[in-house]
C-alpha cells in the first residue's frame, strides 16, 4: 500500500479534455512522471497543446522559468491504449456519467496492482456509487479539482463510504504537495462548492428568460459585485454540457426538487452544441 507522497511514481490522467489537461500539468508541474490518456486521440494532442499554451503564458508573466516548463512538459507523456495507462493514482476526468466512469475504472484495474489509487474528479456524482463497482473499492476516492485546474487552489477531497482513510489522508498531502489547498468534503450530491454554485447559474437563466435583464448584464452586475466571473462567462468555461450534466445529476439525486431543475437556457444550448468556449460558441460566441 502507498503510505506516503514520496510512494506515488507515477500518475496517469484519464480523459485530456478542459479538466484533464489542467490536471495533467498541475501533477507533472509537481514532479510526477505523468501519463496524458484519452480515447480520442486527438483529444490528446489538444490536451497537450493546451498545457503548452498554459506554460508559454506562465513563462510570459514571468511566473514561470523556461527551464522548469520545459522540465514539466518532459514529464508529461501522450497516452494512447487504455494498456498503457499504469500508475499509482489515476485520475479520471471523463464524462459525467457514473456507468462510463465505472467501466473505465474497472478496465484499469485489470491493466493495475491493487494498490493503485482510482481518484475521480466528479463535480457532482456519488462517489460511493463508483466506489461500489470497482474491486478493492477502498482504494477509490474523489480529487475533485476547480476549472481552469493550473490556476485554482480548492481540491475537494471526497471521501466515499469505502474509501480508506489513509488513502484520503495521502489525498489530502499530495493536494497539498501539488501547491493547492484541500479540503475533506463528504460523499454528497454536488459536494460543497458545485452545489452552493448550481444556483448562480440557475437563478442567473430565470432573469435573464424572464427578461428583466440580458445576460452581458447579468455578467457585468456580478463582476461588479465581486464575483471573478458571471455566472453566463463562467458556464461558458466550464462547457454548457458538463454544467447541464452535473445540474441534472444534482435534480435526480435530490428527487426533482425545484431548486435544482436545469435551466431550459441551456438545455437549448446543449442540444446545438453550442458548448461553450471549447466550440468557440456557446452563451458567447469565442
Ligand atoms: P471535457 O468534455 O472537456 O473532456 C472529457 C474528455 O474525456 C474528452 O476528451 C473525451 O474524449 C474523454 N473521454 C470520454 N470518455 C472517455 C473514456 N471512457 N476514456 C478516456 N477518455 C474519455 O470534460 P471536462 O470539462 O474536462 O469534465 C471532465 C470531468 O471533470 C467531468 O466529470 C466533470 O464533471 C468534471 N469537472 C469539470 C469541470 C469543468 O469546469 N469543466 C470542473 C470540475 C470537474
Amino acid at each position: 500500500m502507498l503510505q506516503s507522497v514520496s510512494d506515488i511514481r507515477q500518475i496517469a490522467v484519464c480523459g485530456a479534455g478542459t479538466m484533464g489537461a489542467g490536471i495533467a500539468q498541475v501533477s507533472a508541474a509537481a514532479g510526477f512522471p505523468t501519463l496524458l490518456f484519452d480515447v480520442k486521440p486527438e483529444a490528446v494532442s489538444a490536451g497537450m497543446d493546451m498545457i503548452r499554451k498554459n506554460l508559454g503564458k506562465a513563462v510570459e508573466k514571468g511566473k514561470l522559468k523556461p527551464e522548469d516548463s520545459d522540465a514539466t512538459l518532459q514529464r508529461l507523456t501522450p497516452c494512447h491504449h487504455i494498456a498503457d495507462c499504469r500508475a499509482d493514482l489515476i485520475i479520471e476526468a471523463i464524462v459525467e456519467k457514473v456507468p462510463v466512469k465505472v467501466s473505465l475504472f474497472r478496465e484499469l484495474a485489470q491493466h493495475n496492482p491493487a494498490t493503485t489509487i482510482f481518484a475521480s474528479n466528479t463535480s457532482s456524482l456519488s462517489v460511493s456509487a463508483i466506489a461500489a463497482e470497482i474491486p478493492h473499492p477502498e482504494r477509490v476516492a474523489g480529487m475533485h479539482f476547480f476549472n481552469p485546474a493550473h490556476l485554482m487552489a480548492l481540491v475537494e477531497i471526497v471521501s466515499a463510504d469505502q474509501t480508506g482513510l489513509a488513502i484520503a489522508q495521502l489525498l489530502y498531502q499530495l493536494v497539498q504537495h501539488m501547491g493547492k489547498t484541500p479540503v475533506h468534503v463528504k460523499d454528497a450530491p454536488g459536494f460543497i462548492v458545485n452545489r452552493v454554485a448550481r444556483h448562480y447559474y440557475l437563478e442567473a437563466m430565470e432573469i435573464a428568460q424572464s427578461g428583466a435583464a440580458d445576460l452581458q448584464t447579468i455578467d457585468r452586475l456580478l463582476e461588479a459585485a465581486g464575483f471573478r466571473m458571471g455566472p453566463f462567462a463562467l458556464m461558458d468555461l466550464i462547457g454548457n454540457d458538463v454544467n447541464f450534466a452535473v445540474t441534472k445529476s444534482l435534480y435526480e439525486a435530490f428527487h426533482e426538487a425545484p431548486r435544482f431543475k436545469p435551466g431550459a437556457l441551456q438545455a437549448a444550448l446543449v442540444e446545438k452544441g453550442e458548448l461553450g468556449r471549447k466550440t468557440g460558441q456557446g452563451f458567447y460566441k469565442y
